[in-house]
Protein backbone atom coordinates (compact mmCIF):
# COMPACT_ATOMS: atom_id res chain seq x y z
CA UNK A 1 0.00 0.00 0.00
CA UNK A 2 1.31 3.24 -1.02
CA UNK A 3 2.17 6.06 2.10
CA UNK A 4 0.27 8.71 2.70
CA UNK A 5 0.85 11.87 4.33
CA UNK A 6 -1.52 14.99 5.00
CA UNK A 7 0.56 18.22 6.22
CA UNK A 8 -1.53 20.86 8.03
CA UNK A 9 -0.17 23.76 8.66
CA UNK A 10 -1.42 27.00 9.83
CA UNK A 11 -1.39 30.10 12.51
CA UNK A 12 -1.76 29.69 16.23
CA UNK A 13 -5.46 28.71 17.39
CA UNK A 14 -6.38 27.69 14.08
CA UNK A 15 -7.81 24.44 15.01
CA UNK A 16 -4.89 22.34 13.66
CA UNK A 17 -4.18 20.09 16.51
CA UNK A 18 -7.70 19.21 16.84
CA UNK A 19 -8.58 18.66 13.74
CA UNK A 20 -5.10 16.74 12.93
CA UNK A 21 -5.93 14.42 15.65
CA UNK A 22 -9.45 13.97 14.54
CA UNK A 23 -8.44 13.28 10.74
CA UNK A 24 -5.50 10.88 11.91
CA UNK A 25 -8.11 8.85 14.16
CA UNK A 26 -10.70 8.94 11.06
CA UNK A 27 -8.00 7.64 9.39
CA UNK A 28 -6.38 5.27 11.17
CA UNK A 29 -3.07 6.97 10.99
CA UNK A 30 -0.26 8.13 13.04
CA UNK A 31 -0.33 12.03 14.04
CA UNK A 32 3.08 14.02 14.63
CA UNK A 33 2.49 17.24 16.38
CA UNK A 34 5.54 18.88 15.31
CA UNK A 35 4.69 22.24 17.53
CA UNK A 36 5.19 19.44 20.53
CA UNK A 37 8.73 19.17 19.67
CA UNK A 38 9.59 22.55 19.08
CA UNK A 39 8.22 23.41 22.98
CA UNK A 40 9.79 19.83 24.32
CA UNK A 41 12.91 21.78 22.64
CA UNK A 42 11.72 25.42 24.77
CA UNK A 43 11.14 23.43 28.20
CA UNK A 44 14.79 21.60 27.96
CA UNK A 45 16.45 24.74 26.68
CA UNK A 46 14.37 27.12 30.08
CA UNK A 47 15.55 24.40 32.19
CA UNK A 48 18.80 25.01 31.68
CA UNK A 49 18.43 28.99 32.07
CA UNK A 50 20.04 29.85 28.74
CA UNK A 51 19.83 33.23 27.24
CA UNK A 52 17.25 33.36 24.77
CA UNK A 53 19.32 35.51 22.48
CA UNK A 54 22.42 33.03 22.55
CA UNK A 55 21.24 30.96 19.43
CA UNK A 56 24.30 28.38 19.50
CA UNK A 57 23.80 28.04 23.20
CA UNK A 58 20.66 27.42 22.51
CA UNK A 59 21.53 24.71 19.87
CA UNK A 60 24.00 23.19 22.00
CA UNK A 61 21.18 22.13 24.89
CA UNK A 62 19.13 20.58 22.24
CA UNK A 63 21.03 18.95 20.22
CA UNK A 64 21.80 17.14 23.90
CA UNK A 65 18.73 16.85 24.64
CA UNK A 66 16.80 13.76 23.88
CA UNK A 67 13.14 14.14 22.89
CA UNK A 68 10.58 11.60 22.61
CA UNK A 69 7.04 12.34 21.19
CA UNK A 70 4.58 9.80 20.63
CA UNK A 71 2.52 9.32 17.35
CA UNK A 72 -0.89 8.01 18.64
CA UNK A 73 -3.29 10.11 17.74
CA UNK A 74 -5.49 8.83 20.86
CA UNK A 75 -3.36 9.80 23.82
CA UNK A 76 -0.03 12.15 23.04
CA UNK A 77 3.74 11.71 24.86
CA UNK A 78 5.86 13.78 24.99
CA UNK A 79 8.94 12.78 26.88
CA UNK A 80 12.47 15.08 27.62
CA UNK A 81 15.11 13.47 29.10
CA UNK A 82 13.09 10.31 30.47
CA UNK A 83 10.45 12.96 32.16
CA UNK A 84 6.84 13.34 31.01
CA UNK A 85 6.65 17.00 30.66
CA UNK A 86 2.91 16.79 28.48
CA UNK A 87 1.30 19.61 30.76
CA UNK A 88 4.47 21.67 31.10
CA UNK A 89 5.06 21.97 27.47
CA UNK A 90 1.59 24.04 27.26
CA UNK A 91 2.62 26.30 30.11
CA UNK A 92 2.75 30.49 29.57
CA UNK A 93 6.73 29.89 30.39
CA UNK A 94 6.98 27.78 27.20
CA UNK A 95 4.62 29.23 25.18
CA UNK A 96 6.62 32.51 25.78
CA UNK A 97 9.83 31.33 24.95
CA UNK A 98 9.26 29.20 22.04
CA UNK A 99 9.38 31.42 18.96
CA UNK A 100 13.08 32.24 20.17
CA UNK A 101 14.00 28.54 20.59
CA UNK A 102 12.05 27.66 16.90
CA UNK A 103 14.16 30.46 14.88
CA UNK A 104 17.04 29.23 15.67
CA UNK A 105 18.53 27.78 11.86
CA UNK A 106 20.11 24.76 13.78
CA UNK A 107 17.51 23.76 15.87
CA UNK A 108 14.85 23.59 13.17
CA UNK A 109 17.46 21.54 10.80
CA UNK A 110 18.16 19.21 13.69
CA UNK A 111 14.46 18.64 14.23
CA UNK A 112 13.18 18.75 10.69
CA UNK A 113 15.43 15.49 10.40
CA UNK A 114 13.89 13.91 13.31
CA UNK A 115 10.44 14.92 12.01
CA UNK A 116 11.50 13.24 8.38
CA UNK A 117 12.54 10.11 9.95
CA UNK A 118 9.54 9.91 11.81
CA UNK A 119 6.97 10.69 8.47
CA UNK A 120 9.29 7.93 7.08
CA UNK A 121 8.61 4.98 9.30
CA UNK A 122 4.82 5.70 8.96
CA UNK A 123 2.30 3.88 6.43
CA UNK A 124 -0.29 7.08 7.30
CA UNK A 125 0.48 10.02 9.00
CA UNK A 126 -0.91 13.22 9.81
CA UNK A 127 1.73 15.97 10.28
CA UNK A 128 0.69 19.50 11.77
CA UNK A 129 3.33 22.45 12.19
CA UNK A 130 3.89 25.74 10.21
CA UNK A 131 6.25 24.42 7.71
CA UNK A 132 5.49 20.80 6.64
CA UNK A 133 4.18 21.79 3.16
CA UNK A 134 6.90 23.87 2.54
CA UNK A 135 9.95 22.45 3.91
CA UNK A 136 9.35 18.55 5.80
CA UNK A 137 6.83 16.93 4.14
CA UNK A 138 7.02 18.92 0.37
CA UNK A 139 6.03 15.87 -0.91
CA UNK A 140 2.50 15.16 0.96
CA UNK A 141 -0.39 13.82 -0.73
CA UNK A 142 -2.56 16.54 0.49
CA UNK A 143 -1.63 19.87 2.06
CA UNK A 144 -3.69 21.71 4.16
CA UNK A 145 -3.42 25.65 5.09
CA UNK A 146 -5.78 25.97 8.61
CA UNK A 147 -6.76 29.25 9.30
CA UNK A 148 -9.25 31.43 11.37
CA UNK A 149 -9.42 35.34 11.74
CA UNK A 150 -7.06 36.34 14.70
CA UNK A 151 -10.58 37.01 16.91
CA UNK A 152 -12.05 33.80 16.67
CA UNK A 153 -8.86 32.63 17.63
CA UNK A 154 -8.74 34.44 20.39
CA UNK A 155 -11.98 33.38 21.20
CA UNK A 156 -11.16 29.43 21.27
CA UNK A 157 -8.04 29.72 22.84
CA UNK A 158 -9.70 31.90 25.96
CA UNK A 159 -12.40 29.00 26.59
CA UNK A 160 -9.76 26.55 26.61
CA UNK A 161 -7.58 27.87 29.04
CA UNK A 162 -10.02 30.73 31.42
CA UNK A 163 -7.95 33.52 29.61
CA UNK A 164 -8.53 36.93 29.29
CA UNK A 165 -9.53 37.49 24.62
CA UNK A 166 -8.45 40.83 24.41
CA UNK A 167 -4.45 39.30 26.28
CA UNK A 168 -4.80 36.25 23.96
CA UNK A 169 -5.68 37.95 20.93
CA UNK A 170 -2.35 40.14 21.39
CA UNK A 171 -0.50 37.00 22.16
CA UNK A 172 -1.90 35.21 19.12
CA UNK A 173 -0.81 37.97 17.00
CA UNK A 174 2.43 38.36 18.42
CA UNK A 175 3.31 34.57 17.96
CA UNK A 176 1.85 35.07 14.32
CA UNK A 177 3.97 38.37 13.36
CA UNK A 178 7.55 36.02 14.70
CA UNK A 179 6.61 32.77 13.33
CA UNK A 180 6.05 34.64 9.71
CA UNK A 181 8.67 37.08 10.13
CA UNK A 182 11.29 35.16 11.20
CA UNK A 183 14.08 34.24 8.56
CA UNK A 184 14.35 29.85 8.40
CA UNK A 185 11.16 28.16 7.39
CA UNK A 186 8.23 31.20 8.56
CA UNK A 187 4.81 30.25 8.35
CA UNK A 188 3.51 30.24 5.18
CA UNK A 189 0.99 28.75 2.98
CA UNK A 190 2.63 26.15 0.28
CA UNK A 191 1.41 27.16 -3.39
CA UNK A 192 0.05 24.08 -3.63
CA UNK A 193 -1.85 23.60 -0.05
CA UNK A 194 -6.23 23.47 0.28
CA UNK A 195 -7.23 27.07 2.42
CA UNK A 196 -9.62 26.08 4.85
CA UNK A 197 -10.73 29.31 6.95
CA UNK A 198 -12.65 27.67 9.53
CA UNK A 199 -14.12 31.29 11.26
CA UNK A 200 -17.71 29.93 10.43
CA UNK A 201 -16.97 26.30 10.38
CA UNK A 202 -16.71 23.85 13.46
CA UNK A 203 -14.04 20.78 13.57
CA UNK A 204 -16.49 18.16 12.65
CA UNK A 205 -17.07 20.34 9.16
CA UNK A 206 -13.20 20.39 8.72
CA UNK A 207 -12.75 16.94 9.49
CA UNK A 208 -14.91 16.15 6.65
CA UNK A 209 -14.16 17.95 4.07
CA UNK A 210 -10.62 16.66 4.38
CA UNK A 211 -12.03 13.08 4.84
CA UNK A 212 -13.66 14.00 0.99
CA UNK A 213 -10.98 15.05 -0.31
CA UNK A 214 -9.09 11.52 0.45
CA UNK A 215 -11.95 9.51 -0.34
CA UNK A 216 -12.18 8.56 3.06
O1 LIG B 1 1.55 24.68 17.21
P1 LIG B 1 2.12 25.21 18.51
O2 LIG B 1 1.49 26.50 18.99
O3 LIG B 1 2.19 24.18 19.59
O4 LIG B 1 3.64 25.57 18.13
C1 LIG B 1 4.50 26.13 19.07
C2 LIG B 1 5.51 27.03 18.38
O5 LIG B 1 6.43 26.25 17.62
C3 LIG B 1 4.93 28.07 17.44
O6 LIG B 1 4.99 29.36 18.04
C4 LIG B 1 5.78 28.02 16.21
C5 LIG B 1 6.72 26.86 16.39
N1 LIG B 1 6.61 25.86 15.33
C6 LIG B 1 7.45 25.98 14.26
O7 LIG B 1 8.21 26.94 14.20
N2 LIG B 1 7.44 25.04 13.28
C7 LIG B 1 6.61 23.99 13.35
N3 LIG B 1 6.63 23.07 12.37
C8 LIG B 1 5.71 23.87 14.44
C9 LIG B 1 5.72 24.83 15.41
Amino acid sequence: MAQCVVAVDGPSGSGKSTVSRRLAQALDACYLDTGAMYRAATWAVLLAEVDLADQESIFKVVIDTEIIIGIDPAQQAVEVNGTAVNAEIRGPQVTAAVSAVSAVPMVRQLLVSRQREIIASAQRIVVEGRDIGMVVAPHADLKVYLTASVDERARRRSSETDADHAATAQDLARRDHLDSTRATDPLRKAPDALVIDSTQMDIDEVVATLRELLNN
